[in-house]
């Protein structure tokens, strides 16, 4: 059975992700949930992760991990995901009883992936300081790791800034690590996120019937739309959802690409930027399999199907 641990930010379209990976208990073991600070400040991300885990009855090991990237203060986006980072939907109180079994992800993720009997997969949907932290303080583990699922950067478009995509704007310097730690990697980036794999309004609309799962996505999707609207885009990205189903479902995923990926880490308005070097017998720094297209209805509908699972 695939072993996965989560290393996420909490986070609405990370709830979804989360959300379709716990769907599957036939196709993936999730071991593990590592939070890290974000989408929000780290001490609501780990909190909304708990009520996440209660809410699905999931049993997963939570651990919180790292507050602030490895250089810089973080940057949130609670613009996009609400002031607790999953706005939209009132969870029950007793959430917050789940339990954080560690207080430092970096050490868990070590601990149970250097014991783990077979190669443990990670879905990153965040900025990569705890996993950049893992592979630096214990490069042994990289042995026990199978393969490196994360949503970040781009090959086209940024959306924090100008040139940036979030996570990897965040911590440029943790992507240039994990991106360049010789582990296989597959990225979604913006140019497959909120490109191709988005759902439309009504798709957000239907959500609402497919059970008290789809109830919960609709309410916290509902709060993100209203950001994604006022700011014009009617296509909606639920980018995080792309990195788990790049491991669950790849057959969703039509075309790839394999470059060597680069970040920028200058201080200036590049600063995040991810680019692919496409030039031609060039020595490449790394080979990470690019995402670029899906067939966009199989998508959306496993997405649904794995929302209104909970309820059979
Ligand atoms: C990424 O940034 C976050 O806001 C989302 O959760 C996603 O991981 C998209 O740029
Ligand atoms: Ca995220």
């Amino acid at each position: 059975m695939t072993k996965i641990i989560m290393d996420c930010d909490p986070g609405i379209d990370d709830a979804i992700a989360l959300t379709v990976l716990l769907a599957h208990p036939e196709k993936a073991d999730l071991i593990g949930v590592t939070t890290v600070g974000g989408n929000v400040k780290l001490d609501y991300v780990t909190k909304n992760a708990q009520k996440l885990l209660t809410f699905l009855g999931s049993d997963a090991e939570l651990a919180s991990g790292q507050a602030t990237p490895l250089v810089k203060e973080v940057e949130t986006a609670s613009e996009v995901h609400g002031k607790t980072g999953m706005d939209g939907y009132d969870f029950p109180a007793n959430s917050l009883d789940y339990p954080v079994v560690s207080h430092n992800a970096v050490t868990y993720m070590y601990d149970r992936i250097s014991k783990s009997d077979e190669k443990v997969n990670i879905v990153a949907t965040a900025p990569l300081t705890n996993v950049a932290l893992l592979l630096k303080t214990f490069p042994d583990v990289k042995e026990n790791i199978e393969h490196i699922y994360i949503m970040g950067g781009s090959t086209l478009q940024g959306n924090i800034t100008l040139a940036a995509e979030f996570n990897a704007y965040v911590d440029p310097e943790a992507m240039s690590i994990v991106f360049n730690s010789g582990l296989p990697i597959t990225l979604s980036g913006l140019n497959l996120t909120e490109n191709k794999a988005y759902l439309t309004m009504d798709e957000i609309d239907q959500i609402k019937n497919l059970g008290h799962v789809g109830v919960m996505a609709n309410s916290i999707l509902e709060f993100y739309t209203a950001h994604e609207r006022s700011v014009g885009m009617t296509k909606i990205p639920v980018h995080d959802a792309c990195a788990v189903l790049s491991l669950i479902a790849p057959e969703l995923f039509t075309k790839s690409t394999n470059y060597s990926m680069d970040v920028s880490l200058t201080n200036d308005q590049f600063r995040g930027m991810t680019y692919p070097d496409r030039r031609m017998k060039v020595d490449q720094k790394n080979d990470i399999k690019v995402l670029e297209d899906v067939d966009r209805e199989a998508f959306v509908k496993f997405i649904f199907d794995s929302l209104s699972s909970y309820d059979k």
